[in-house]
């Protein structure tokens, strides 16, 4: 028991920063039950939930992480109650419209990845000014995936090959995963090494599919409004104790 804690002690300092994930996703999940476990509505938990999302964007950043891609509403959950939806909503809109302030210093570049079309009108300005106002930013790339399916985000490059393809400046038969990587909403990036989900679930939920290919997947019971940076600093040291083989030996 004690040499356990003494390792766990140990290790905590251990992560090694020469081979940090380059692309962390987190499926941020667990908001609901965090609150019905106080006996408060669900929109306290979305709330607490984006408390949490400040400070694991902001410790990955000051780690040196380079890109961070947070689900914070699938393709699916439109499903769930207007009155909860509408919630969501404009908590995003809170953190779009405050990122600018909440996290200047912070060097963050933020960008929205999932289907605009089905988003308000006054959203879509507010992703694009967001998107503008911190795209001159060094410092971690953040994909906020709202309105985000993985197979839609298929279909969208599927669309974008079939353009150019009538368009006659592809031949089917010439068509690589690049063209497909290239036409994904997070062209240009590497693809996630590590996905970490929250709450005990260990599903994908439609979340990345095409770039978790090869992500070390990391299951957390903590619920997310639960989870710190030093949770976050566990996840990596987990990352970094797995044998990665890419399908070599
Ligand atoms: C994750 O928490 C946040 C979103 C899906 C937007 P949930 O709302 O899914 O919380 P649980 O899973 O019901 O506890
Ligand atoms: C996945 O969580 C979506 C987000 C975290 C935004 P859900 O709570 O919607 O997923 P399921 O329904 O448990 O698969
Ligand atoms: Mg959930």
């Amino acid at each position: 028991m004690l040499f356990d804690f003494l390792r766990r002690k140990k290790t905590e300092h251990e992560i090694d920063m020469s081979r940090l994930p380059q692309h962390i996703g987190v499926i941020m999940d667990g908001n609901g039950r965090w609150a019905k476990k106080r006996g408060l509505p669900r929109s306290a938990g979305h709330k607490a939930g984006a408390e949490s999302l400040k400070k694991i964007v902001t410790e990955a950043n000051n780690m040196g992480i380079k890109y961070i891609t947070v689900y914070a509403f699938s393709t699916e959950n439109w499903k769930r109650p207007q009155a909860e939806v509408d919630y969501l909503m404009s908590l995003l809109m809170d953190y779009l419209v405050n990122a600018e302030k909440t996290l200047a210093g912070e060097n963050v570049r933020i960008r929205a990845i999932g289907s605009r079309a089905e988003l308000s009108e006054e959203m879509r300005r507010q992703i694009k000014k967001t998107e503008e106002l911190t795209s001159n930013r060094t410092g971690i790339v953040m994909n906020i995936a709202l309105n985000y399916g993985g197979r839609e985000e298929i279909v969208h490059a599927a669309r974008e090959l079939g353009k150019q393809i009538k368009a006659g400046m592809l031949e089917p038969e010439n068509i690589t995963e690049r063209d497909i990587e290239e036409n994904l909403y997070t062209a240009n990036q590497p693809d996630v090494d590590l996905l970490i989900r929250t709450s005990g679930e260990q599903r994908l939920s439609n979340f990345m599919l095409w770039q978790v290919s090869y992500a070390e997947m990391v299951f957390v019971n903590k619920l997310w409004p639960d989870f710190k940076p030093q949770d976050l600093r566990e996840c990596i040291l987990a990352f970094q104790g797995r044998g990665r083989r890419f399908g070599g030996i």
